[in-house]
């Protein structure tokens, strides 16, 4: 039997991808780990609907350059359609010849579009002229047949005038949104600016149906609140006992009467009946899933920061609910830390140079200071000096910059931050479209290193530093035993520009302690600036997408990895002190590189890498795409040193999950995480990736316009059962294994004495 390796490695491959799809989206997974919250924001315009009294047409989220118009099911509060406009609209109107056709109108560019209501194909558009056969709805609302008296509403009766119904106004009322008498009466209140609240008819009293809350739309920030299992908190607290107990003696006495109680609470609990015991301890009817989400560290609140100055503290677990909200009343909020370690306090900073601290107790928030920066000019950037905790970098939008403490005593700011004096030097990389600039912040003042400059016609499109990882091998170990040194120094960033002039796009490599360009790297197959690019930095690799368009329009994705040396085994960093590049010790060796190229079938907008734990798992490239889809491929499938499959030697066969070169990568449908929802993820969205307590598992979220968070094990779910895995069974089949052994045993000790005897 001859089988060629050829053969084996395509197994081997169709294997792996066979095996991959099993961590994917299934149906089954589908709406049940993965959640959203579709947002409509502030509603600008209402208008009904013709063809369905359940129905109206909304516009919302009115910028410069879209706007966004929902079909609205006013009686459950869903939304059944939404289309993102390329322009501004003020208006909205049915065409009265055709109740089915919707024409969106700017009236100061006369810009117009016009729709089919029942797929929402666009049937025609144009500037001026807009079809005259257009009416506007009469509107529902001012309307005589509601009135507000002190506290109550009133909707009257047409014919005599009276009173019909009365409700009682809720807190925070606004005003009313909109009002339809006709069969089935609908009523939408306004309440708090941000919310709205749906009433139809119940007999004889008017009764809230929905409610909807658009306060968490466009998402400029986010935190992380870990949920701790209180039993591990108890656990904690018997721990810390242990250690301060006085000898050894108390210590363990300690824990022998504590976990006495528990033994004795368990039997107490369960009524002292072993059977109930045993099928606990086996966990037959573990339907708890709260517990497991708070061991393996899926219980979380996401805290989202909107640009309208809203913070909101959503529950992972439970879809998204909403926990708590709370209104800043600042303009235009940019950033959110945690201040300190244990997460109990927040600080916001916004466009117009406030900031606000926020004290999470008791895992509900209050503002605990609001103050102003010492410099009043329109903040920039922030960024969070790690080295130095309370301190930030502020840069404004004339490039001056403030070194700004934040007193964790009093959340008051001192300018002369003698308190957190430190001599260390610490070097800052900052970027924006025309440059990238190093500072060097010493005894606490900023000092300008370098700066590197794009010409006039050049742009900085994307731009990552090399995130931290935690080092669980220094190299890569080839089909023949030799070893690839990967390159580790940790000061480097990469960063794209494109050039107008000469129609290229260039990616660099830059080391942030000096501002030298280790790599540069250029492409000249005419890329497109209009469509989006983004740059990633993994370990040792990069990996960047861009859309050019010769010879045939195509997206791209190149990777571009790092190593030491491209001879294996040759290692040029110092073992002893894992640096391979000081540029302050003089001890300078550049990496050398390797990359490839690959098209992808769809355009990229944003990508991320997916984080875990201890980044054991393989890594994965999360990607948002222009359709609203998110997808991810593993890293692997981008491998630099691929070959194609005939031209792969045995050696390069044997290497742990080597996978030839294809230069075209498919997107698998069970790769699409967001499956069949609709995500408007808006322009500034941001894509990222939690860790939890399972290395296998990665949280990934989608935070803009909409709200999209799942969950994704880029290498399969290796270190959790699944819940169909039969524990019961599993022991008892080892009990009757022990059993056969110990009969079988003496008969067989028997057998082989008489065989020694030669006794047959
Ligand atoms: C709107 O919601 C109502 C009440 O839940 C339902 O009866 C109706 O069929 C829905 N209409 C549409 C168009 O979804
Ligand atoms: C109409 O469009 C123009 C340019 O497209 C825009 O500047 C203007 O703000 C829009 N008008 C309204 C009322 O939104
Ligand atoms: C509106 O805000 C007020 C105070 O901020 C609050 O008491 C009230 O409950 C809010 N209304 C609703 C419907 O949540
Ligand atoms: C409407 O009222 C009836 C009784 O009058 C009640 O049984 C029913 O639950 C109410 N419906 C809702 C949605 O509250
Ligand atoms: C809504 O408006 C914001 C700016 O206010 C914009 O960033 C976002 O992309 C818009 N959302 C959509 C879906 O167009």
């Amino acid at each position: 039997m001859k089988i060629t390796y050829t053969a084996l490695v395509y197994g081997f491959i169709s294997l792996f991808l066979s095996t991959s799809c099993v961590q994917a989206v299934f149906s089954e997974d589908a709406f049940v780990i993965d959640w959203q919250l579709a947002n409509l924001g502030p509603w600008e315009k209402i208008i009904p609907d013709a063809r369905d009294r359940n129905r109206v047409l909304i516009v919302s989220n009115s910028t410069e350059t879209s706007s966004l118009v929902s079909s609205f099911n006013i009686s459950s509060g869903q939304i059944l359609f939404r289309n993102v406009l390329p322009f501004a609209v003020d208006d909205i109107q049915l065409d009265s010849n055709d109740h089915n056709i919707l024409v969106c109108v700017n009236s100061s560019s006369q810009k117009w579009q016009k729709f089919d209501l029942h797929d929402w194909f666009l049937l025609d558009e144009g500037v001026s002229n807009v079809p005259a056969t257009t009416i506007l709805p009469p509107l529902s609302y001012p309307n005589d047949q509601v009135i507000i008296k002190g506290d109550g509403l009133h909707v009257l009766d047409k014919t005599s005038g009276l009173a019909q119904w009365k409700l009682e106004l809720p807190q925070g009322f606004d005003k009313v949104e909109y009002f339809q008498y006709e069969d089935p009466l609908t009523l939408v209140l306004n309440v708090n600016h941000t919310q709205y609240i749906g009433f139809s008819v119940n007999g004889t009293e008017l009764i809230p149906v929905w409610q909807r809350e658009e306060s968490l739309t466009n998402v400029v920030d986010y935190a992380v609140l870990d949920v701790f299992d209180s039993r591990d908190v108890e656990l904690n607290e018997d721990m810390k006992a242990e250690v301060f107990s006085d000898s050894l003696w108390d210590a363990y006495w300690l824990r022998l009467t504590t976990n006495g109680n528990r033994l004795l609470n368990l039997l107490k609990d369960n009524h002292f009946s072993p059977g109930r015991i045993f099928t606990k301890v086996l966990g037959l009817d573990s339907k708890d899933t709260t517990a497991s989400d708070l061991k393996f560290g899926f219980a979380k609140i996401l805290i989202v920061l909107t640009n309208d100055g809203f913070i909101g503290g959503l529950d992972m677990i439970n879809k998204g609910q909403l926990v708590w909200k709370l209104d800043l009343q600042i303009d235009q909020a940019i950033k959110m830390f945690w201040t300190d370690e244990n997460h109990n306090e927040l600080v916001v900073f916004s466009h117009d140079g406030h900031y606000l601290t926020i004290g999470l107790t008791n895992n509900l928030p209050i503002i605990k200071s609001r103050s102003s920066l010492p410099v009043k000019k329109n903040v920039y950037s922030v960024i969070k000096l790690e080295e130095h905790q309370y301190q930030y970098l502020i840069k404004f939008d004339n490039a001056n910059h403030l070194l700004f403490t934040l007193d964790p005593r009093k959340g008051m700011s001192a300018s002369f931050p003698f308190l957190f004096h430190s001599g260390s030097r610490m070097f800052i990389t900052e970027h924006d479209s025309d440059g990238i600039y190093g500072y060097i912040i010493e005894n606490d003042l900023i000092k300008d290193t370098w700066q590197r400059i794009v010409t006039p016609k050049e742009k900085i499109v994307a731009y990552d530093k090399r995130g931290e990882t935690n080092l669980n091998s220094l190299g890569i170990t080839l089909g023949d035993k030799s070893v690839l040194y990967k390159y580790l120094y940790p000061n480097l960033a990469a960063y794209l520009v494109t050039n107008e002039e000469l129609h290229t796009i260039t990616f660099n490599l830059i080391d942030t302690i000096t501002g030298e360009i280790l790599v540069t790297q250029k492409h000249k197959d005419s890329p497109d600036f209009r469509l989006p690019t983004d740059i990633v930095f993994g370990e040792y690799w990069v990996v960047y997408s861009y859309f050019s368009s010769e010879p045939v329009p195509e997206q791209k994705l190149v990777v571009v990895e790092l190593y030491e040396s491209l001879i294996p085994d040759e290692r040029l960093s110092n073992p002893s002190n894992l640096v391979c590049y000081n540029p302050l010790t003089g001890n300078v060796n550049k990496p050398q590189f390797l990359t490839k190229q690959f098209i992808f079938p769809e355009i990229i907008e944003k990508m991320t890498i997916s984080k875990t734990t201890d980044d054991i798992t393989t890594k994965a490239i999360v990607m948002e795409l222009e359709n609203g889809q998110i997808t991810y491929i593993p890293k692997l499938f981008l491998n630099a040193r691929g070959k194609p499959a005939e031209e792969m030697t045995n050696n390069d066969k044997k290497e742990f999950m080597a996978t030839p070169y294809t230069p075209v990568i498919p997107i698998n449908d069970n790769f699409v995480i967001t499956h069949f929802r609709n995500l408007l993820p808006g322009a500034n969205s941001k894509l990222i990736s939690i860790t939890t307590n399972l290395e296998s598992t990665s949280i990934i979220c989608d935070l803009g316009h909409d709200i999209f968070c799942t969950r994704i094990t880029p290498s399969g779910q290796f270190d959790l059962m699944s819940p169909t895995f039969e524990k019961g069974k599993l022991l008892i089949t080892i009990f009757i294994l022990l059993v056969i052994t110990y009969v079988i045993r003496p008969s067989v000790s028997s057998k082989k004495l008489k065989e020694q005897w030669l006794i047959k």
